[in-house]
């Protein structure tokens, strides 16, 4: 019987594994929806192979004590669009907790999770960063859907691209923008989505050590390594470190 594109793909990422040295073993969240989650995972064929529990050579080995910089360099993705937003936001004039905050707010998508990005960036930074600067991501993924002509904010073209003319943002996030609304870091948030920029300069190359004195005074760097700190995100950083390891 001819295999469906999900054996495929579960037969070739079965072949990988077998490549390493140790078996590899995908957590729900990446492939649930690829494959139905209550459907027991393909027998491993395990031969005497021990499982991934630390660093995976598929990716560059990070350094012993991480730093927000090297996430940025060993696990984000593409970083132009918050590079070109926290430029936007210092030529802007706006303070240095925003420029950071604009640095970090996609941190998520970059390099751990897309749904709930504000919710899940503000987590990660949360230990390390002023109450403000956490607030403010957290809430812009809401304020995104928005407009506030007062700061000259709109609902964004690509939003209508992306989701649909008729896209309405579920009860829940309506809420959340009521009460960021009437927050008073409202507008810290708010100039996070003004220096959002969306369609960047693909020419414009900003470099990451523009920001480094804007995070050397702004964010606290843990002295063992993000991951390796005992914050209450740590874990975060670890996953995303080790993002195949078994448990
Ligand atoms: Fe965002
Ligand atoms: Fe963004």
């Amino acid at each position: 019987m001819a295999m469906t594109s999900l054996e495929r793909a579960e037969a070739a990422e079965h072949a990988m594994s077998q490549e390493l040295d140790r078996i590899v073993v995908k957590s729900v969240i990446y492939t649930s929806g690829d494959r139905d989650p209550r459907q027991p995972l393909p027998p491993q064929q395990s031969q005497g192979k021990l499982y991934m529990m630390g660093h995976d050579p598929r990716l560059p080995r990070m350094p012993e004590k991480p730093t927000l910089f090297d996430f940025f360099k060993y696990r984000f993705g593409p970083s132009a669009h918050v590079l070109q937003s926290a430029r936007l936001a210092r030529k802007n004039g706006v303070s240095e907790k925003i420029v950071l905050a604009c640095l970090l707010h996609d941190i998520s998508v970059m390099g751990f999770i897309r749904g709930d990005h504000g919710y899940w960036g503000a987590q990660l930074v949360e230990p390390y960063v002023d109450e403000e600067v956490s607030w403010a991501i957290r809430h812009h993924q809401v304020l995104r859907f928005f407009a506030d002509e007062a700061y000259g904010y709109k609902y964004p073209d690509s939003y209508i691209r992306l989701f649909g003319a008729d896209y309405q943002p579920e009860p829940h996030i309506q809420e959340a923008y009521r009460r960021a609304r009437e927050h008073k870091w409202y507008e810290t948030c708010r100039l996070i989505t003004v220096n959002d920029l969306y369609a960047f300069d693909p020419n414009v190359k900003v470099e990451l050590e523009e920001f480094t004195d804007v995070v050397g005074r702004h964010f606290r760097q843990p002295k063992e390594g993000l991951g390796f700190d005992q914050s209450p995100s740590a874990h975060m950083w670890r996953t995303m470190n080790h993002p195949t390891k078994y448990l």
